[in-house]
């Protein structure tokens, strides 16, 4: 009997949940870009962040080519990701914009716990291409968390002051 699992393995299948996460990761940053309207920096860091995360799919997808992955696992994985972006849209309630921003601090935060990982994982198998592109993501996600956390508390008040007024649209 041999159950053992190589490192090589368990990167490529990091690898292709990292890819999902980020195709999750885009659909609910095109979401939230496409719904604000009153937020303008909000919306600005969603915009730049959702580009950031193309180009990481796409090194991600890079990655898996290297590492000798079909494309079709690829597009099984991109059909059931489109569900789960819209169930988060029919989440968008009268206050999105706080809930929106929450949610994405706690996404960019798995984002982080996934790359850390991958980047050991990376380190293991000596595959230094993919630990640079991991290094790269990580950085860009630490700097989209840090961003989030440091704008909730103007994101609140502007939504809360925005809330007390009549006729005004606070939720995006
Ligand atoms: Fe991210």
């Amino acid at each position: 009997m041999n159950d053992a699992i190589d490192a090589s393995e368990h990167l490529t299948d990091w690898l292709r949940n990292a890819h999902a996460m980020e195709q999750q990761s885009e659909a609910m940053l095109k979401t939230m870009a496409d719904r604000l309207e009153h937020y303008p920096d909000l919306h600005a860091r969603t915009v730049e962040h959702l580009n950031e995360t193309r180009w990481q799919r796409e090194q991600l997808e890079g990655c898996l080519e290297r590492l000798g992955t079909s494309p079709s696992t690829l597009k099984d994985i991109t059909g059931k990701l489109m569900a789960f972006g819209e169930s988060a849209v029919a989440m968008m309630s009268s206050d999105e914009v706080v809930k929106g921003a929450m949610g994405a601090y706690v996404f960019e935060h798995m984002e982080i716990a996934s790359y850390t990982v991958l980047i050991r994982a990376a380190e293991a198998v000596g595959d230094q291409q993919t630990k640079l592109v991991c290094e790269q993501i990580l950085q860009q996600e630490v700097a989209m968390a840090d961003w989030l956390l440091q704008h909730l508390p103007s994101t609140t008040s502007h939504f809360l002051s925005r809330s007390a007024r009549p006729g005004v649209k606070a939720k995006n």
